[in-house]
């Protein structure tokens, strides 16, 4: 046969007692710390993932439309200085605007693997039936994994492209996000080539706007991650007595977002032997989105060793997209 049959190959390095696991230990550690706070990861289970891809759509959210408008104009250039068989793709969810970069690299014809990397399973698994169908001329190889924890075993060779689009970079605090530059630099080999999808700094009120969006879409984005938290260790969050909070923090240039309790509460977590209290107005932060600038995204790539050879922006120089060779 001369093309592979579109049968995908899913890795998965985070099955579902590997989830509960991490998922107990971060909420232990966070909703008994002071100020209480979750990972951003706890979001996207299959519910979530189906949220964020509505999120994508919201008018108020212009990360999306912004990345879009930046590959469609300039996947051709990227592809034609990477030249990669391999591409790999970080917190790939629908891997819609990816589309951009996968046409243009299959009619460049160097590419011969596409390796969607993501937390959520069942989309991840959804995902890759879609691209083998697409693209018969590629090997769909998947893996379900934590950033956090598997980028090591995503697997090796080739001469590779690696893409974290939609400003994903921007959910890591400062420290942690130099420690997972570096731990993604150290898996790539001199001449590969990661493509950065960063949000930039800008006006208070868009940002806020696009993470407290008029339908309501965010707010139930956010709080799924109490859902998750229910369904997954047996807790009793009523996510009635939680409003969801978007604020821009002028200082670090990040949104927070946060679950405030309406009023004084407690909550049941049987499975962790927990009984977390809430005061009124109390807050869970969720998620920081950090946003950018280009000499920042320049400096912290440095810092990994990855030199940046390429930015683009939309032209309303919302968003940036950076191209850094290891
Ligand atoms: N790249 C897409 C999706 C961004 S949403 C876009 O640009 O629109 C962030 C994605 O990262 C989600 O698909 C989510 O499931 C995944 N994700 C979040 N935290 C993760 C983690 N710790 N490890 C792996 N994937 C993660
Ligand atoms: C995935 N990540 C880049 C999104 C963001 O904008 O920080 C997640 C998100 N949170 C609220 N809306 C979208």
């Amino acid at each position: 046969m001369d093309n592979p049959p579109p049968t995908p190959i899913v890795d998965v390095q985070v099955d579902a007692a590997d989830v509960e696991a991490a998922l107990r230990g971060d909420v232990r550690d966070g909703l008994t710390a002071q100020p209480k706070d979750l990972p951003p990861k706890w979001f996207y289970d299959h519910a979530g993932s189906v949220l964020f891809d509505e999120i994508t759509r919201l008018e108020e959210y212009y990360p999306t439309r912004a990345e879009r408008q930046i590959l469609l104009r300039e996947s051709d250039a990227v592809i034609e200085i990477v030249g990669a068989d391999t591409f790999v793709e970080l917190g790939a969810g629908t891997s819609d605007k990816t589309r951009a970069l996968l046409d243009s690299a299959v009619a460049h014809g160097h590419l011969q693997r596409f390796i969607p990397f993501d937390v959520s399973e069942t989309f991840l698994r959804d995902s890759c039936n879609k691209l083998a169908q697409e693209y018969p001329s590629l090997t769909i190889h998947g893996v379900a994994g934590d950033f956090d924890r598997h980028i090591p075993l995503i697997p090796s060779g080739g001469r590779r492209l690696v893409a974290m689009l939609g400003g994903t970079i921007g959910n890591y605090a400062p420290v942690a996000r130099a420690h997972f530059l570096d731990t993604l630099a150290a898996t790539m080999h001199t001449g590969d080539h990661l493509l950065l999808g960063t949000d930039l700094v800008k006006d208070r009120s868009r940002l806020v706007d696009a993470y407290d969006d008029a339908s309501g879409v965010t707010a139930a984005f956010n709080k799924n991650v109490l859902a998750v938290i229910n369904g997954h260790l047996g807790a009793d969050f009523d996510l009635q007595r939680f409003d969801h909070v978007a604020r821009w923090d002028d200082q670090a240039e990040w949104i927070e977002m946060h679950l405030r309790s309406q009023e004084s509460h407690n909550v049941l977590i049987p499975s962790l032997g927990l009984d977390i209290g809430f005061e009124e107005g109390e807050t869970i932060r969720t998620e920081i989105s950090a946003k950018f600038r280009q000499d920042g995204v320049e400096r912290e790539l440095a810092s990994a060793g990855l030199e940046m050879v390429a930015w683009y922006t939309d032209d309303d120089g919302d968003f940036g997209v950076s191209l850094s060779r290891r």
